[in-house]
């Protein structure tokens, strides 16, 4: 559905050109949600920008549903953008219009006639869930339903891509929720492609099908969500993570461990950080290590939550036992699935 290749963004800067993209390539499938994640001045705003050629790349080609943007003139374009989408963190709606006139507006511009206008944008309201609002101006209602408005006007000309940069950067968690849940509606119902952009792993993980990491104007790891927060492979990622999945266990653990191990006179002990991601987190490993090598777990630490539908948890065990069936449990687990990480070992 959408396709970039190569795509490089150099900006003129008061101190010599800035490097905001680097040969960036990225594809996300039709229906698909697709989260860019990075921090501040990693290129985000400026890779979301050249989807719809808001920023002309200096190399690379942009395709959109089959259309190479690029090529196309001035006006070929602007009917191309109409399949395209886009929505803001600052909302940028007029503060002298209406709920409904907002949504309305790329509508007016196209020059329908209000009577289709009306038929448009009323089910848009009530899909975003603004029905009664429709009279009200942006400073009467609350930042979660200006969002609402904002993401109903990229709707209006019934685009097949929504961009969204940063739509949930100015909400609370609950409001942010919210908005994510509307967008896979929007998905669902519409069958809209959506790219994402945001700062926050927590974003990707409740929407994101796919997550691409970028840093410094280049994508250092891109997969599956399941995928990356399980395995992730670039210490950028491992460190957005951080906040979502806890890549190091907390003091109070290691302390615990510590004071376990010094009380004991295990041959053999270790501390193991477990990741279960998808079916085998249903299985009962655990008990399944316990009875068949004769080792003790303690469970010191952990959590399991949902990411793409598919359950997903990290757990922090002590495992003790002589030393080959210990072995022996380890293999078993990463036999069946699951990825251990020996923390250490004693
Ligand atoms: N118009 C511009 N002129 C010069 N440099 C720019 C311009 N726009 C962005 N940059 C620079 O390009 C780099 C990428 O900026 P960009 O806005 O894409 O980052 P971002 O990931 O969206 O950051 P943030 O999370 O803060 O929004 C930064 O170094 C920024 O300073
Ligand atoms: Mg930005």
């Amino acid at each position: 559905m959408i396709q970039l290749d190569s795509i490089t963004q150099t900006y003129k800067g008061p101190q010599g050109p800035v490097e905001a993209l680097r040969d960036i390539s990225l594809q996300v499938p039709r229906g698909s949600i697709a989260g860019i994640i990075g921090r501040s001045g990693a290129g985000k705003s400026s890779l979301v920008r050249t989807i719809n050629l808001l920023n002309r790349p200096q190399s690379g080609r942009v395709w959109v549903d089959g259309k190479d943007l690029t090529a196309l003139d001035a006006p070929e374009l602007r009917t191309a953008r109409q399949d395209i989408g886009m929505v803001f963190q600052h909302f940028n709606l007029l503060s002298s219009r209406t709920v409904f006139d907002n949504v309305a507006l790329p509508l007016e511009l196209q020059g329908m006639r209000r009577a289709l206008i009306v038929q448009r944008v009323e089910p848009l309201l009530e899909l975003v869930g603004l029905h009664g609002l429709r009279d009200r101006y942006p400073a009467q209602i609350s930042g979660g339903q200006k969002q609402r408005v904002g993401i109903a006007r990229a709707l209006a000309s019934n685009p097949k891509v929504l961009l969204s940069d940063e739509a949930t950067s100015s909400l609370d968690p609950e409001t942010t929720r919210s908005i994510l849940a509307l967008l896979r509606e929007i998905r669902r119902e519409l069958g809209l492609t959506i790219v994402l952009i945001t700062h926050e792993m927590q974003v990707i993980k409740q929407v994101a099908d796919t997550v691409a990491v970028l840093d410094a104007g280049r994508i250092v790891e891109q997969g599956a969500t399941l995928q990356v927060f399980s395995q992730p492979a670039h210490e950028i990622t491992r460190s957005l993570l951080d906040d979502v999945v806890p890549q190091q266990l907390p003091e109070s653990v290691l302390e615990r461990v510590r004071a376990l191990l010094g009380k004991s006179s295990d041959t053999s002990a270790s501390l193991l950080r477990l990741v279960f991601a998808g079916a085998e987190s249903d299985r009962p490993l655990l008990s399944d290590v316990i009875r068949r090598f004769n080792v003790d777990v303690n469970v010191l630490h952990g959590q399991i939550d949902e990411v793409q539908g598919q359950p997903f948890g990290t757990l922090a065990v002590l495992a003790r036992g002589a030393a080959a069936p210990l072995a022996e449990a380890i293999a078993h687990l990463r036999g069946a699935g699951v990825l251990v990480q020996e923390v250490s070992h004693a």
